[in-house]
């Protein structure tokens, strides 16, 4: 006889829990340059659009389908669907938990470092714009030391894993998103009373159409998945750990709403210093790690505000990366049987290895160099946030509309909240105009690499 599954303590517990696997450096690190580099305000509009229709009902369908089942994705495509190939849509979802915390693990690693650096006052050496950007490429491309840190985080999200569902993953949100939502208040603040964040703000809200093209769109959509954690059964599993009595719409608002307010509230917080401090806007992935180090020094209070960011981002890192080994321990306990401390060591190890492949491809020890310019740790996070996600949240889509059917989900929706009644044509039309989206875009896509 197996154990009774685990649930989270309150309705509170899962909001925390998968708010703090959705906020992360998706919303602190990817947001910020992905607008700076694509428009601004037009990119935030499409993204927000892309969280309306496509990432709120598809979160819905996930968390539904764990609470259904109380299983792990590849057990919970399996017991929906009985001897059919749906399963593989669960397996999909392992696989993209591999190549997604191998490389977040390595940014991971980076934040710990970042934060080290700040404490130790590094960044006074810094003046606006110099210095940062060298001492960034020289850490990365040290074969040593960028490992050592992602194994020092990955190792941090094994010892909560194994702590379990409630004593880990819950204890540990509910400890780290206050102190994230306060330190990022603190930031904002600090930035909006800049002399010139004004043109920070302009930025991020007032659309610049023209530097929108079909490959933001792209990339707006892909984002809209990754900063929900959607398309790979993350939400699958920490549904599965909520008990008949919550209220998964209210739930799903809280996790969609708190995400987004993080996201463009760490937009803010970035895009006030870079303006007010006249730096390049559209630096990319370097933004948060070149371009803010050197603002600190040249800012009043610099030295404690560099502290406080790279710890908020680092804590942001932490509770999403926590959520990606959980689907994989979850996997091992349910289908086979393990423990949860040997599914957590085993399978850290392994992600933990993955990673120090991508942490080297940085450094000159490409092992992709033979085939392409791309490093392996990029092709990581273009392969799972360009593809395997939205294809894992299309499929999503698909099964509930064809295998599972909208009235079973409705009829789970409506457990455990009877203020709101779901009508089954909106629903359907609602994941149809979802799943078409995701697949005309996801197909553009694929055409235009193959082609
Ligand atoms: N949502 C996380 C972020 O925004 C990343 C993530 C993706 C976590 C997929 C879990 C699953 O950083």
């Amino acid at each position: 006889m197996s154990k009774p599954r685990e649930h989270w303590g309150s309705k509170f517990g899962f909001i925390l829990a998968a708010a703090g696997s959705a906020v992360g450096l998706g919303n602190i690190w990817k947001y910020p340059h992905m607008a700076g580099q694509n428009g601004g305000g037009a990119f935030t509009m499409v993204y927000l659009i892309c969280i309306l229709i496509v990432g709120l009902p598809i979160l819905l369908a996930e968390i539904s389908i764990g609470r259904h089942t109380q299983l792990n994705p590849v057990g919970a495509f399996k017991s929906l669907s009985k001897n059919s190939n749906w399963k593989l849509v669960g397996f999909l979802g392992v696989a993209s938990a591999f190549t997604i915390l191998s490389f977040y693990s390595v940014v991971g690693g980076w934040t710990l470092k970042y934060t080290f650096l700040a404490l130790m006052g590094a960044f006074a050496e810094f003046s606006a714009g110099q210095g940062a950007g060298e001492a960034f490429n020289q850490f990365i491309m040290n074969p040593i030391e960028p490992v050592f840190w992602h194994l020092v985080f990955m190792g941090l999200c094994i010892l909560i894993i194994a702590q379990g569902v409630k004593s880990g993953i819950e204890r540990w949100s509910k400890i780290l998103m206050p102190i994230l939502l306060v330190i990022l208040l603190v930031l904002v603040f600090r930035g909006i009373t800049l002399d010139g964040a004004d043109e920070g703000l302009r930025f991020l809200f007032s659309p610049k159409w023209s530097d929108l093209n079909a490959s933001s769109i792209v990339l707006a959509l892909g984002h809209a998945f990754f900063t929900i954690s959607l398309g790979m059964g993350t939400m699958i599993t920490y549904g599965s750990y909520m008990d008949k009595k919550s209220d998964l719409l209210q739930s799903a608002l809280w996790v969609i709403g708190l995400d987004t307010a993080i996201a463009l509230l760490a937009g803010i917080a970035i895009f006030t210093a870079v303006f007010a401090l006249g730096q390049n806007p559209a630096e990319g992935p370097g933004l948060i790690f070149v371009v803010l180090p050197s603002l600190f020094p040249s800012m009043a209070g610099g030295a404690i505000f560099g502290i406080m960011f790279f710890f908020l981002l680092f804590v942001a890192a932490l509770t999403s990366a926590i959520s990606i080994l959980e689907v994989v321990t979850a996997y091992f306990i349910d289908e086979k049987g393990w423990s949860r401390a040997k599914a957590t060591y085993i399978f850290g190890g392994v992600i933990g290895a993955i990673g120090v492949i991508a942490s080297l491809s940085n450094s000159g020890y490409n092992i992709l160099s033979p085939i392409t310019d791309m490093t392996f740790m990029d092709l990581m996070d273009k392969v799972s946030s360009k593809y395997m996600l939205p294809l894992g949240g299309m499929l999503t889509a698909v099964f509930v509309l064809v295998r599972w059917g909208i009235s079973r989900f409705v009829d789970e929706m409506h457990v455990g909240a009877a203020w709101f009644k779901f009508s089954k044509p909106v629903v359907t039309t609602i994941f149809i105009i979802s799943g078409i989206v995701v697949a005309y875009i996801f197909v553009r896509e694929l055409l235009a690499v193959l082609g």
